[in-house]
């Protein structure tokens, strides 16, 4: 009898044991595998971080939660943890030295979040470990880019090689943003409203491998621009789905476009938006006729007409002026033609008295016996 409770209280206590561990191996909310290193905490309604994650994880998915606070304190004790993927959360801000005690992070996944702050040591990690850094639709607005940018620079990733920035709605890059990721071999920023690529955009990635600039909002890429993706000898660039504009502003681009020997990948398919006549027009095929912009002898031509109309209508203007002030004065002038005629008359008649009395001899004897 004392020995079947003694037998008992040790199996409960066995049992405890066992419990607790087991609610010590795995939080709640989360499916734990020693096997594979692997925590999952996928779509649990979780507000925050759950603590207790085990030590050994080295793949840590805390996914589709509603999770928008993380810190320094959030990640305490998971030194082993290499794969960290907090996607499609609330997470609006970023601390600095949130990661930090992640020793062994080399891939973070922040995509589909609501980054608004961005502390400027954010994403700083130990020993420099981090490789892959996913940011794909996970700032809350474009204003965010600007953290992003100081961030980018004050958190010592130099041996990043993966950067995903697609489908952020980024307009602008701000100059040199990525020039501390000198080891960058992907950029990703498709996706993005991006208008412009500017003298500095790309400075400092000098061992880029893979350019993504689909789905974005370039027009053209102006000679700035251009040289800025020569920088990139050895880039592989990813440009359609743009809406290119087919006027003459598009000419450096397409003749740079059929010189640039396979480094951009998707050549094929750059294709006119703009205008409706050209849409769909390969941009390789786009040459001086159908943009008709350096036909000079025609623009001459033209400036000539033009200023020939121009000066047919000054002069027939002020025609019209000087008709119009006759107009204005047309009794003066009257009176005045009436006593210029009165004049002529007068003088017309006097003369013509005078030679009617010279042709006359007898007026003239008249006249001469009339002088005596
Ligand atoms: C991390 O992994 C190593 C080797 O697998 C192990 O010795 C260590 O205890 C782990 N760290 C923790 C906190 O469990
Ligand atoms: C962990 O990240 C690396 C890249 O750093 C990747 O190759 C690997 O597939 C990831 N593992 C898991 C389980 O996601
Ligand atoms: C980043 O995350 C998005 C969505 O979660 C995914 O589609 C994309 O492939 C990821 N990027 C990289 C470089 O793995
Ligand atoms: C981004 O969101 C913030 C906060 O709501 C707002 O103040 C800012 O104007 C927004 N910026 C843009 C470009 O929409
Ligand atoms: C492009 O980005 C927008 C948000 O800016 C997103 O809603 C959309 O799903 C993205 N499209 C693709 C194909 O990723
Ligand atoms: C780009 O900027 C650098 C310095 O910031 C300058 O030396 C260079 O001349 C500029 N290039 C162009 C094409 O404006
Ligand atoms: C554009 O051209 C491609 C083939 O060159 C064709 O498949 C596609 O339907 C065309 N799109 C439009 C809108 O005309
Ligand atoms: C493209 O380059 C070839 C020679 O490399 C040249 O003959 C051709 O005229 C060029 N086409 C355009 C549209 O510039």
């Amino acid at each position: 009898m004392f020995a079947r409770g003694r037998c008992a209280v040790v199996l409960g206590l066995l049992c405890a044991a066992a419990v607790s561990a087991g609610a010590l191996v795995c939080p709640t909310g989360c499916e734990c595998s020693e096997a594979a290193l692997t925590v999952k905490c996928v779509s649990k309604d979780l507000r925050d971080i759950p603590s207790g994650i085990p030590g050994y994880t080295r793949n840590l998915f805390i996914t589709g939660n509603h999770i928008s606070q993380i810190g320094p304190e959030s990640f305490q004790g998971l030194e082993n943890v290499t794969n960290l993927s907090l996607s499609n959360n609330r997470i609006s801000e970023v601390k600095s030295h949130t990661f930090s005690s992640l020793r062994s992070l080399r891939s973070l996944d922040l995509s589909n979040n609501q980054l608004a702050v961005i502390h400027p040591e954010a994403f700083t990690v130990q020993s420099r470990m981090l490789r892959e850094l996913n940011l794909s639709r996970a700032l809350y607005n474009h204003s965010s880019v600007m953290d992003l940018a100081t961030s980018l620079r004050w958190s010592s990733l130099s041996d990043l090689l993966v950067l995903d920035l697609s489908s952020n709605g980024l307009v602008f890059l701000p100059s040199g943003i990525f020039c501390h990721l000198v080891g960058l071999r992907r950029l990703q920023l498709g996706n993005n409203s991006i208008v412009s690529i500017h003298n500095g955009t790309f400075t400092g990635l000098d061992h880029l491998q893979e350019l993504d600039l689909t789905h974005n909002a370039l027009r053209t890429l102006r000679e700035e621009a251009l040289k800025e993706l020569e920088q990139l000898h050895s880039a592989r660039l990813h440009l359609a789905d743009n809406p290119f504009t087919c006027t003459c502003d598009i000419e450096p681009f397409a003749a740079w476009l059929n010189g640039s020997r396979g480094q951009v990948v998707d050549i094929e398919g750059l294709t006119c938006a703009f205008p409706v006549a050209l849409h769909n027009t390969s941009l390789l095929t786009v040459g001086d006729l159908e943009l008709g912009c350096h036909k000079a002898g025609d623009s001459d031509n033209l400036a000539l007409q033009t200023s020939y109309v121009f000066l047919g209508l000054v002069l027939g203007f002020v025609g019209l002026m000087f008709l119009f002030v006759l107009y204005l004065n047309r009794k003066d002038i009257k009176k005045r033609i009436y006593d210029m005629r009165d004049a002529c008359r007068e003088v017309w008649e006097g003369y013509h008295y005078r030679y009617e009395i010279d042709s006359d001899p007898r007026l003239s004897q008249v006249s001469s016996t009339a002088d005596v």
